[in-house]
């Protein structure tokens, strides 16, 4: 008896072999990756799938986690409408999105042949060779669990939103006693969330979530995708902890959804070192994506607000207007990196005339990509102007930043509300049916972050913040990825 259960023991102790597959966007491919390092970096065994672009684009793995993680790259079949080589959602507009959803769903038949072979090998192996022991997936997967269940494989949904995000949409069971069908079902949280009632969506964002509901192109909802994908996961893992959303948020979610939900941590890259720093030069009148730190070292500790709306929020050219109007108004300094508002429109949109030789000096514009954590973690910057994409949100958390805030669509609204209603950002104030914004609205919420005593308290507040969730190192987030592989690991075959 003993013996067999040192051998059980052994067993269940075993190194995994872990199949991860996120979504085509790079604001899912990158925390996949991030844990996926950190599992590799436990000596355990990571099959990173997806498709040949995308792995094209990643960030190596460090060499010393290299022989940890292999990249399969299975090639994206062709849709009507979409244009060759969009792989990810960044390759594509807002509206064509669908259309790469459409286009993933074809993964479905080589990710069968891709799982078949990898389950050739047995449970005794090591490595890659190990019969994989769970498959970790993401929202969009509805078609994957039915192949995974073939093979007794486990899955695992990895959500890269927040707890609180995914709290708000709740199971098909919530749906049905409390269904969500006109804009305004969409604004509030629902009666189950433990509620200040300043968390809640604005009119012009539930009206995105509410069209995000609808049948698309592809068929397949997002929300139908997500509870099609979660009803036959074994456990629902997120991308955040306790520290930085209300705590009991992740025992309401155990609640709602019916089986185990463990925080990840936030997963953040190392420390900004490994991005790379290159030389490019862009277009004339526009920093080169090195010259952006080369010009932070030159300006006073703690003076900069760093400027950044993600690569993928619909920003229209009448707000870039706006917004540049407003970083004049405010006399702040600013580095402010500055993307096409899509991959449909080519090229910077245009600035008001002359801003550039009137911002001379106390502004600066990159075009093109900037190294976000390395520009976050410079001493001369002091405050950080964003849409407040969650990766963003939490890559800033992790430098104490207080926040000026810009959400467009998904949960940023609801994390702008969270990270107010913690006391380290402030919104720009927007109009509440369609969301229009001036420039204005933005010199007030930048002055805000920047000077006097309600700055001085912001900045307080998101150092505070940033000691209870980081520490002074990341060992204290470290824990949540050991507590999540002795998860995996213990659950494995039950
Ligand atoms: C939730 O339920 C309502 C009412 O049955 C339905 O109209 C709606 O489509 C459901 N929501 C989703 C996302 O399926
Ligand atoms: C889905 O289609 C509707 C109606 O055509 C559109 O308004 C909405 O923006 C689309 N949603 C997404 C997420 O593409």
């Amino acid at each position: 008896m003993a013996g067999d259960q040192q051998q059980e023991e052994a067993r269940r102790a075993a190194p995994l072999h872990v199949v991860v597959f996120p979504w085509l966007a790079f604001g899912h491919l990158i925390p996949f990756l991030e844990l996926s390092k950190r599992l590799a970096a436990r000596g355990h065994a990571v099959t990173f799938v997806s498709t040949p672009m995308n792995i094209a684009r990643l960030p190596p793995v460090p060499e010393g986690l290299s022989g940890q993680v292999r990249m399969v790259a299975l090639p994206l079949p062709a849709v009507d409408g979409l244009p060759e080589g969009a792989e990810s959602t960044a390759d594509v507009p807002q509206e064509k999105v669908e259309l790469l959803k459409a286009a993933f769903d074809g993964l479905a038949a080589p990710f069968a042949n891709f799982l078949a072979a990898a389950c050739a090998g047995g449970r005794e192996q090591a490595g890659f060779g190990r019969r994989p022991d769970w498959v970790v997936l993401d929202f969009a997967h509805h078609w994957l669990c039915p192949i995974a269940e073939q093979h007794q494989v486990p899955c695992a949904m990895f959500l890269i939103f927040t707890a609180t995000a995914t709290a708000y949409t709740g199971s098909r069971r919530q749906n049905v006693s409390h269904p969500r069908v006109t804009v305004e079902d969409f604004m509030p949280m629902p009666r189950w969330f433990p509620s200040p009632p300043s968390l809640a969506f604005r009119r012009h964002e539930a009206a995105w979530l509410a069209a995000a509901t609808q049948l698309n192109a592809s068929g397949v909802a997002d929300t139908e995708r997500l509870w099609r994908t979660e009803e036959r996961c074994r456990l629902l893992v997120v991308r955040s902890c306790p520290e930085v959303e209300q705590p009991r948020v992740f025992p309401l979610l155990q609640e709602l959804y019916s089986k185990p939900v463990l925080p990840a941590g936030l997963l953040l890259p190392e420390d900004g070192r490994c991005e790379s720093d290159g030389d490019r030069a862009e277009g004339s009148g526009v920093v080169a994506r090195s010259g952006a730190l080369q010009w932070l070292d030159e300006q006073p500790p703690g003076s900069v607000l760093y400027v950044a709306l993600g690569s993928e929020a619909p920003v229209t050219p009448a707000s870039v207007h706006e917004l540049a109007a407003g970083l004049e108004l405010s006399g702040a300094r600013f580095l402010w990196a500055l993307r096409a508002p899509s991959a449909a429109a080519a090229g910077t949109p245009p600035l008001p005339d002359g801003f550039e030789a009137r911002t001379r000096g106390r502004g600066a514009v990159c075009a093109g990509w900037v190294p976000q954590v390395r520009v976050l973690a410079h001493a001369a910057v002091g405050a950080f102007l964003t849409h407040c994409g969650w990766g963003s949100v939490a890559e800033s958390l992790r430098f104490g930043h207080p926040l000026v805030m810009l959400p467009f669509i998904t949960d940023q609204g609801l994390i702008a509300r969270m990270m107010a209603e913690r006391g380290v950002g402030v919104e720009v104030a927007r109009r509440d049916d369609d969301g229009w914004f001036g420039r204005d609205d933005v010199a007030e919420a930048v002055r805000r972050v920047m000077v006097g005593e309600e700055g001085k308290t912001l900045a307080r507040n998101a150092k505070r913040l940033r000691e209870s969730v980081v520490g002074d190192d990341s060992g204290r987030q470290e824990l949540y990825v050991d507590e999540l592989v002795q998860c995996l690991q213990r659950h494995r075959f039950t």
